[in-house]
């Protein structure tokens, strides 16, 4: 009842010519994959020669970040209208490469998947309140450390940054945002989470959500597992009850290997 959504997070790899490329190969390895939601996240500098080249393939675009706010003197930043201005329809918010657990970049973690950009469960609440207003879909990521994990803590790490993303939000604006249960020490490492923990996880996920907006809510919302997806563990993931799709780093980089994720859910 949930249509599976794969997403491929580019990350900070792809020139605007090798973006056209991957779109040029990946395209036919997906022509006439119904029932499933393909989106690609390209960088900000690739957007609009992304769309171009996707053209009118069922393929949606999506960003990797943005700012709250429409315009003005916010140097360096953008906004969700020229997200759209550029083709996006989606944007990743609270990627834990993005958040900065304790306010402020942390320069011995940098090159690690984790607390780089500084951003808050606050900063991720305002930035999804504004994509949701201007009808962007965000992917919101939610995930536990290595540390949180070992402390037992991982239920009530999740279950935070899931409330504190969707405060103020309204129980009829649940299903218009995916959520991606993505556990930070499996973020390339290869290192994956066990299938039936994710799915658990992904279900504390979706129980946090039921109880804030509703059982319908619950049962709407899209969530995704990421965390060192890839074409030989796609197929054992998606076939759970609460994994809804994939959020694919290092995996949606080659056209056959994100292609063949994306079949794994149509399996
Ligand atoms: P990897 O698939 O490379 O582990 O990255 C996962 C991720 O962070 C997607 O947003």
């Amino acid at each position: 009842m949930r249509t599976p959504i794969l997403a491929g997070n580019w990350k900070l790899n792809k020139t605007i010519a090798q973006s056209r490329e991957f779109v040029a190969s990946f395209t036919p390895l997906v022509q006439g994959a119904s029932g499933v939601d393909i989106v690609l996240c390209p960088v900000f500098t690739a957007l609009d020669a992304t769309r171009e080249a996707i053209g009118t393939a069922p393929i949606a675009l999506g960003a990797q970040d943005m700012y709250w706010k429409d315009a003005g003197a916010y140097t360096g930043e953008v906004s969700a209208p020229l997200l759209q201005d550029a083709g996006a329809s989606y944007v990743v918010l609270g990627h834990s490469e993005r958040r900065g657990r304790f306010g402020v970049p942390e320069p011995d973690l940098e090159g690690q998947a984790g607390a780089v950009f500084g951003d808050s469960d606050q900063s991720v609440n305002k930035k999804l309140e504004a994509a949701l207003a201007h009808g962007l879909t965000p992917i919101v990521c939610v995930g536990e450390t290595l540390a949180e994990r070992q402390n037992g803590h991982t239920d009530a790490v999740v279950e935070n940054q899931t409330v504190m993303a969707l405060n103020g939000i309204e129980a009829n604006q649940i299903s218009k945002l995916v959520f991606a249960y993505e556990p930070v020490w499996a973020i390339g490492t290869g290192e994956t989470c066990e299938a039936d923990e994710a799915n658990r996880v992904c279900g504390v996920i979706r129980a946090t959500i039921a109880t804030g907006f509703g059982a319908e809510a619950g049962d709407a919302v899209r969530i995704q597992y990421g965390g060192s997806v890839k074409p030989e563990n796609a197929a054992q993931l998606l076939s759970l009850p609460h994994i809804d799709g994939a959020l694919v780093g290092g995996a949606s980089l080659k056209a056959d290997s994100f292609a063949a994720i994306v079949k794994a859910a149509l399996a």
